[in-house]
């Protein structure tokens, strides 16, 4: 068994320690639930295969090890169930940001608009801002059962409107945690099909899925999508390993492939890091039954935290997502502004995403990815907070 109770002293290793969102008391011990990476070790799978690079004392420029598009190939059929990936249609990619970032240069001109579900992942703001395109949002909304569904009539005045050509998926959604099904890929699929829309999909969270639901590569929901898809993954929320950039692409296609690999050649900062292709085969080959009991701890977490929270907490709505490892809080009925709420918590030590940084409102993001025993003093800490 992992050990994912053990509590690790980050201070001096991680922004979600060294830097938290905004001010916390002094005197209360910090209780960082923000920014998304985990609070557990690495496995020996994945520091072994380091450790073993580093045997070798040379560091000078090399092809990518071509047991990493393996290893993804293999990691896909064993998590997934997918079949039909080939090792050419993955490229190694330097973060899953940068990989989106050349994916919106590949499919669009500057100035175009680029249309993303509200509210969004920081990065896809940052991202199509820095690419100097336009975020085009079309907000999630939410249904009788307080589902977050995506609003297809929205989404097709605002391609007509603003002649969208590509479109930013993310599922599981960040940060909603819906995983969306293969009748509204579907769906996705015939509206992009009818205007000729290109996606992106990034499915950085692909291994965070709570049964039922299940994850659905986009490029495999159907014919369209497999020939107009720039899909964008990475081991590092699986195995926090985000300080170490190490993502990847999958594009089906061949000419678009082309285009694409091109494009993210363009800053020649996009060349694989040493270390981390070794530490993603690590992971990819020995680390299922890590993902097996890490996915299980976090949602045992998940599920005391919303027991608690609609029983002690009740001004706040909590729902259990189907995928990541974040809840998404809704503040509307604690009758307080965001900023009023932060300056509570932060009083309390305790450290959560304001919807601000996803385009929203209303809404609190608390990372899951920690000891049991921190989510309980997190628990507490917001309890105190909204007394
Ligand atoms: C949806 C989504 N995409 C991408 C990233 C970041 O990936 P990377 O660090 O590889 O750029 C995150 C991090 O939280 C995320 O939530």
């Amino acid at each position: 068994m992992y050990q994912f109770d053990q509590i690790i002293d980050r201070r001096g290793y991680s922004s979600k320690w060294d830097k938290p969102l905004y001010p916390v008391a002094q005197d209360k011990p910090l209780i960082p639930m923000w920014i998304a990476d985990m609070d557990f070790a690495t496995p020996p799978c994945v520091t072994d295969a380091i450790r073993q690079r580093l045997e070798h004392p040379t560091f000078g420029y090399c092809d990518t090890d071509p047991r990493f598009a393996q290893a993804v190939v293999d990691w896909a059929r064993a998590r997934r169930g997918v079949t039909d990936l080939k090792p050419e249609y993955v490229q190694c990619q330097n973060s899953t940001v940068g990989a989106i970032v050349a994916a919106i240069k590949t499919l669009t001109q500057p100035g175009e608009g680029v249309l993303v579900h509200l509210p969004n992942y920081t990065g896809f703001t940052y991202g199509i801002a820095d690419a100097g395109r336009r975020l085009v949002g079309t907000p999630l909304v939410r249904d009788e059962q307080g589902v977050f569904r995506m609003d297809l009539a929205d989404m097709e005045e605002k391609i007509r409107a603003e002649k969208i050509r590509c479109l930013i998926l993310c599922s599981p959604h960040n940060p909603t945690g819906r995983v969306w099904t293969q009748q509204e890929l579907e769906q996705v699929s015939e509206l992009c099909e009818k205007y000729g829309v290109y996606i992106i999909s990034d499915e950085v969270w692909a291994d965070f899925v709570f049964a039922p639901a299940r994850q659905i590569a986009t490029a495999l929901a159907t014919d369209y999508t497999r020939s107009h898809t720039i899909a964008t993954y990475g081991a590092t929320k699986t195995f926090n390993l985000a300080g170490l950039r190490a993502a990847y692409s999958i594009v089906y296609d061949d000419q678009l492939r082309a285009a694409y690999q091109k494009k993210s050649a363009e800053n020649h900062y996009n060349v694989p890091n040493t270390l981390s292709v070794a530490a993603v085969i690590g992971a990819y080959t020995g680390g299922g039954e890590y993902a097996d009991q890490l996915v299980a701890y976090i949602y045992e977490n998940m599920k005391a935290a919303h027991e608690y929270i609609c029983r002690e907490i009740p001004q706040v709505a909590s729902y259990l997502p189907e995928g990541t490892y974040t809840l998404w809080l809704d503040f509307g009925g604690t009758g307080l502004s965001d900023e009023e709420a932060m300056k509570r918590m932060g009083a309390q030590g305790l450290v959560m995403s304001p919807a601000s940084e996803y385009n929203g409102s209303g809404w609190f993001r608390m990372n899951m990815a920690c000891p049991r025993s921190q989510v309980e003093q997190a628990l507490k800490a917001l309890k105190a907070a909204l007394a």
